[in-house]
């Protein structure tokens, strides 16, 4: 399949723009689209044939269900059986933007579309060109993040490429995305609502709506023996292909134990790359550094978090070493994708 790049500005998008990526998802193509988060393979989501070609073009498991874009709240009806009074009000709060909520599906859905689950996860994202397509096209857009299984999501529309050239009918370009960690995931399916994955939208957020609202345990904490209630987070994720450690501890002593480590891959010719923040980042005198943003501005790093490790890959990095970012609201977030990227390997100091 040959793949089609077209180029989008968010901000001039023109009456036609969409008409033959629409077209490809009318007839269960798949269209690669920015969101303020990261980027999503499209398909139809309420077409299960649509749904496996996502699942075979990204080689992910087909028991991880897929989140269903929506473009206004007409949508949510139609996918969902029962939507709690308190959705609506986060709906009302929230979308669109950075937030998933999970509901009782509707018949409409699928169960290609929600690995066989009775509920379905839904997002209106704050993004013009993906809502664009959604009203252009009709379509309740299926997309999970527009990566390979198993490796960093897309920042850029050229991570997509690096992944789907070939695999999908067409990449939408336009450029890069605001947020860059996926979307926070709210349970709303049971009594008490749960946060499944964390993301920009923090319990802190959420509480004056719904009062306290707590993690699902297996958010940042790889050993627990529950099974996660997102499928996706029991998946290895993000991973890069070198070996990751994170650091945590005073900045004095990260850098020095970095420093030393670094020294001794270094000595045993090893290629080294090291992430650290702006403020920090002449610190480290071994490797390959890589400032990844500001701590002063938290989405900095959220931002590069994706690009940095893709980086790494690229350069055929052996081992990484990273300073930990958990200050800070959006700090649950990066540290749940860099610890997932670890396989959990974080040394306190
Ligand atoms: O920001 C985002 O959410 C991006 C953009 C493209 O919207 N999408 C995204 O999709 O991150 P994906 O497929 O990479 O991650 C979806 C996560 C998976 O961990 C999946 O297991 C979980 O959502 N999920 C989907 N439906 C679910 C359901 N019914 N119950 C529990 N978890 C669900
Ligand atoms: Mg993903």
């Amino acid at each position: 399949m040959k793949t089609k790049v077209l180029h989008m500005n968010a901000d001039r998008i023109d009456d036609h723009a969409f008409d033959e990526a629409s077209d490809i998802l009318r007839n269960g193509g798949l269209v690669a689209f920015p969101t303020e988060t990261v980027y999503g393979l499209g398909g139809d989501g309420l077409n299960p044939q649509a749904a496996e070609k996502i699942y075979k073009a990204k080689g992910r498991p087909s028991d991880n269900p897929l989140i269903v874009h929506i473009a206004d709240m007409d949508g949510l009806g139609v996918l969902t059986d029962f939507v709690p009074e308190k959705a609506r009000l986060v709906a009302e709060e929230f979308w669109p933007g950075p937030l998933t909520m999970i509901f009782r599906k509707s018949s409409v859905v699928p169960y290609g579309t929600t690995g066989g689950l009775d509920t379905v996860a839904v997002r209106m994202p704050g993004h013009s060109i993906a809502l664009g397509l959604i009203r252009s096209s009709g379509v309740y857009i299926a997309a999970p993040s527009a990566n390979t299984s198993g490796r960093p999501s897309p920042t850029l529309a050229r991570h997509v490429h690096e992944d789907l050239d070939g695999r999908v009918d067409m990449i939408i370009d336009g450029g890069p995305v605001g947020i860059g960690v996926e979307s926070t995931i709210l349970d709303m399916s049971e009594a008490a609502p749960v946060i499944l994955r964390p993301g920009f939208i923090t319990p802190e957020m959420l509480q004056p709506l719904l009062g306290e609202v707590l993690f699902d345990p297996a958010v940042m904490d790889g050993a627990v023996d529950s099974i996660p209630k997102a499928p996706g987070m029991k998946y290895k994720h993000y991973a890069p292909k070198a070996d990751l450690i994170i650091f945590e501890g005073s900045a004095e002593r990260v850098a020095g134990e970095i420093n030393r480590r670094a020294q001794r891959a270094v000595s045993e010719g090893k290629r080294v790359g090291i992430i650290a923040a702006r403020e920090t980042e002449k610190e480290y005198c071994f490797g390959t550094v890589k400032g990844i943003g500001t701590r002063s501005d938290e989405i900095t790093i959220a931002q590069h978090l994706y690009a940095v490790l893709r980086e790494f890959d690229e350069e055929e990095t052996d081992v990484i070493f990273t300073e930990s970012f958990d200050s800070g609201q959006l700090g649950r977030a990066i540290m749940n994708r860099l610890l997932k990227a670890a396989g959990y390997q974080i040394i306190r100091l």
